[in-house]
C-alpha cells in the first residue's frame, strides 16, 4: 500500500516537472513532412501561384545554421528561399507544409507595425532564426501570388520574397494562420444521405 502511494506521488511531481503532453486526435492540424523533391503529398497545404497560374507549397528547409521557409514551384521543379537579399536554392532538407482540413487556414492581412493586432491568432512558424519570429506570408507581386518568410524581428516585421535570383522585402503582406474552429462541414457532406423516392 505503502509503495503503490509512492508512485502515484512520483507521477504527479513528474507531470508538474513539465513533462510533455500527447496531442489529441484534434489538434493534429498540421505537420511538416519530408520533401524527397519529387512528390507532393496529398495533403500538402496550397501556398501562392506561379506565374503560371498554378499552386505553390510552401517549404521549410534547412541551411546556413538556420530553419527558413521555403517555396516548393511544382513546375520549375525548385525549392527557392531568400536569405540576405537573395533567392537561393535549396536541394536537401527540406519539409513541406500539410494540413488535415486545408480550409482551416487562413491568410490575415497585417504589415510592419500591425502585427500585435494578431494577438491571439495561431501564426504557424515557418522556422526559426536569431531574435526573430519567422512565420509563413505571402503577396501579390506582378503576375505571382508569392510565398516567403516573414521575420518579426525586434525593430520590424517584414516579408520576404524570393523572386528572380533576388530577395525582396514588403511591409505590407498575408501571413498564414491557422484556426482550427473553422468546422469541417465537408465530413457531415460525406454523411449526408440522399433518399431517392423512386
Ligand atoms: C514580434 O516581435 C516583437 C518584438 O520582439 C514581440 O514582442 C512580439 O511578441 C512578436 N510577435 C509575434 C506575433 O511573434
Ligand atoms: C469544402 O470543400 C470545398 C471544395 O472541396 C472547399 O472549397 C471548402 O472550403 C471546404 N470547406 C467547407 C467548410 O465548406
Amino acid at each position: 500500500m505503502r509503495y503503490y502511494v509512492v508512485i502515484v506521488l512520483c507521477y504527479f511531481i513528474d507531470l508538474s516537472a513539465g513533462a510533455f503532453v500527447m496531442e489529441s486526435e484534434n489538434e493534429a492540424g498540421y505537420y511538416w513532412r519530408e520533401f524527397d523533391g519529387k512528390m507532393i503529398p496529398h495533403d500538402a497545404l496550397p501556398g501562392g501561384i506561379n506565374s503560371g497560374g498554378v499552386t505553390t507549397y510552401i517549404g521549410q528547409v534547412y541551411a546556413r545554421n538556420l530553419v527558413i521557409p521555403a517555396k516548393i514551384d511544382i513546375v520549375k521543379g525548385t525549392v527557392t528561399y531568400e536569405w540576405g537579399y537573395q533567392e537561393f536554392r535549396a536541394t536537401e532538407y527540406i519539409k513541406i507544409l500539410c494540413a488535415r482540413y486545408p480550409e482551416q487556414f487562413q491568410w490575415l492581412s497585417t504589415g510592419n507595425g500591425y502585427i500585435s493586432q494578431l494577438e491571439g491568432k495561431h501564426l504557424i512558424r515557418g522556422g526559426y532564426g536569431e531574435n526573430a519570429d519567422i512565420y509563413i506570408g505571402r503577396i501579390q507581386l506582378d503576375d505571382e501570388l508569392a510565398l516567403g518568410k516573414v521575420f518579426n524581428g525586434t525593430k520590424q516585421t517584414t516579408l520576404h520574397i524570393p523572386k528572380d535570383g533576388k530577395g525582396t522585402q514588403h511591409a505590407a503582406f498575408q501571413i498564414l494562420s491557422y484556426n482550427p474552429s473553422i468546422s469541417n462541414r465537408n465530413d457531415s457532406n460525406d454523411c449526408q444521405v440522399v433518399i431517392n423516392p423512386y
